[in-house]
């Protein structure tokens, strides 16, 4: 018999959870003309079920008790909406089991445990959808697994932490230090509970680990990703890389270079020019290149209620009309591609010196610079004084021999205290 109604449980009544709810509320008529069936939210579980939301339910929905959507039979799809690793990770590989089919926004989750979450989805024949956890509410999970289908994918791009953009950003237009933006980012409600995994990198890290397995057809877990966050960025950096020619974005890069996939997060100077640098405030925003389309440019707000709930809608409804996965992603079997490791990894540097306003300085850190083949393109330095900041600019250079530059040359005892450098993308 066709169903006429489809029974949904959900995890976590937060923010986002509380604009699923609305929604569904509020748009129930459509997706029932859209869908030829009712949408029935059937539990809604949360640690705290007395607070007043925005929004009106039942109180008999609500329940303190896992088990209420585990073992209910009748509920066919669960939103995971808590976070975190437990119990989100149990209650979805429980959920799939039971043959429930799973929506969920965890990407520290994925990150870590893709294998076991879509080897128990093909196992059990549950579909897992998992828009809503890169990129809020821009439908690039579903643009990457079908639109782009007939694509092989070259290069991703990505501002995909809105927070740290939102820092950087204020650092750039009104002239804040980091501490000062963070502060700010905080207040606004932008930054995770933890906001170490966003200015850390890590969150974005956890987000490019997704993107770069699917575009790419392996998994690559976040361990596999060098993450480097934007804590020592400074104003001046920002001022500089401006005079250059530059903005700072922290970027989640994935790109396959001679047969080996990079993949890393870490702040990185782009051309002023070039579209990303025009990203500001939270926005995040997807550079995609594929072999057939050419690039790509994804843009839109990466969290929030609506447009993280908007994702979340989208799973649900792909899954009632059988248009999701069961596990698939986990068996794609295309061919494996060695990660490169960073050490080997070729870039530009700008890299920024605190040293002895004196003579011969600039002599000892080259003849440093190029004993490790590292050829300067420019140099530059303003101030005068006892401790001054040089800038340097470089030709093209190996990550190893770079780290192993600044190691040395940190021992002078010209230089006071831990040089930068920031990555320089060129973007053609
Ligand atoms: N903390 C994340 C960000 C939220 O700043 O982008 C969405 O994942």
């Amino acid at each position: 018999m066709k169903k006429t109604q489809i029974h949904i449980g959900l995890l976590g009544f937060g923010t986002v959870g509380s604009g699923v709810v609305k929604i569904l509320q509020e748009k129930a008529e459509l997706f029932e003309e859209q869908l030829g069936l009712k949408l029935i939210l059937k539990k809604i579980v949360d640690k705290d079920i007395t607070t007043k939301r925005d929004v009106e339910v039942n109180p008999s929905i609500l329940s303190t008790n896992l088990e209420d959507i585990l073992k209910d039979p009748e509920i066919d799809i669960v939103i995971e909406l808590i976070g975190g690793y437990e119990p989100a990770r149990t209650f979805i590989l429980t959920a799939l089991q039971e043959g429930k089919n799973v929506v969920t926004a965890n990407k520290a989750l994925l990150a870590k445990y893709w294998e076991e979450i879509f080897l128990a989805s093909n196992k059990y024949s549950a579909s897992i959808g998992f828009e809503a956890s890169v990129g809020g509410g821009i439908p690039l999970i579903l643009s990457i697994r079908q639109g782009l289908i007939a694509n092989k994918i070259t290069s991703i791009f990505g501002i995909i932490n809105g927070t740290c953009n939102y820092i950087l950003d204020k650092m750039a237009q009104e002239d804040k230090e980091f501490n000062q933006a963070l502060k700010e980012a905080k207040n606004a409600g932008y930054a995770e509970t933890d906001p170490t995994l966003d200015i850390e990198g890590k969150d974005t890290s956890h987000k490019l680990a997704i993107l770069t397995s699917l575009a790419f057809g392996q998994w690559i877990g976040d361990e596999n990703i060098y993450t480097e966050g934007i804590t020592r960025i400074t104003k001046k950096d920002i001022l500089y890389a401006r005079e250059l020619g530059y903005a700072i974005k922290l970027l989640g890069i994935a790109k396959i270079v001679q047969d080996k996939i990079e993949v890393r997060t870490h702040p990185t100077m782009i051309p002023e020019k070039h579209l990303l640098s025009d990203v500001n405030g939270v926005y995040n925003a997807i550079y995609i290149e594929g072999d057939l389309t050419g690039p790509l440019l994804f843009y839109g707000q990466g969290a929030g209620k609506l447009p993280t709930s908007s994702a979340i809608i989208s799973d649900l409804i792909n899954i009632i009309r059988g248009s999701n996965n069961k596990g698939d992603i986990y068996s794609i079997p295309n061919h494996k591609l060695e990660i490169k490791a960073m050490e080997e990894v070729k870039s530009k540097y700008y890299i920024r010196f605190s040293a002895l306003d004196r003579p011969g300085v600039l002599a000892a850190i080259s003849g440093i610079l190029g004993e490790y083949r590292i050829s300067i393109a420019s140099v530059i330095q303003k101030e005068r004084g006892d401790v001054v900041s040089v800038i340097m600019l470089t030709h093209e250079a190996k990550e190893g021999d770079m780290k192993n530059a600044i190691k040395r040359i940190d021992k002078l005892n010209t230089i006071k205290g831990k040089s930068l450098i920031i990555r320089v993308e060129e973007m053609e």
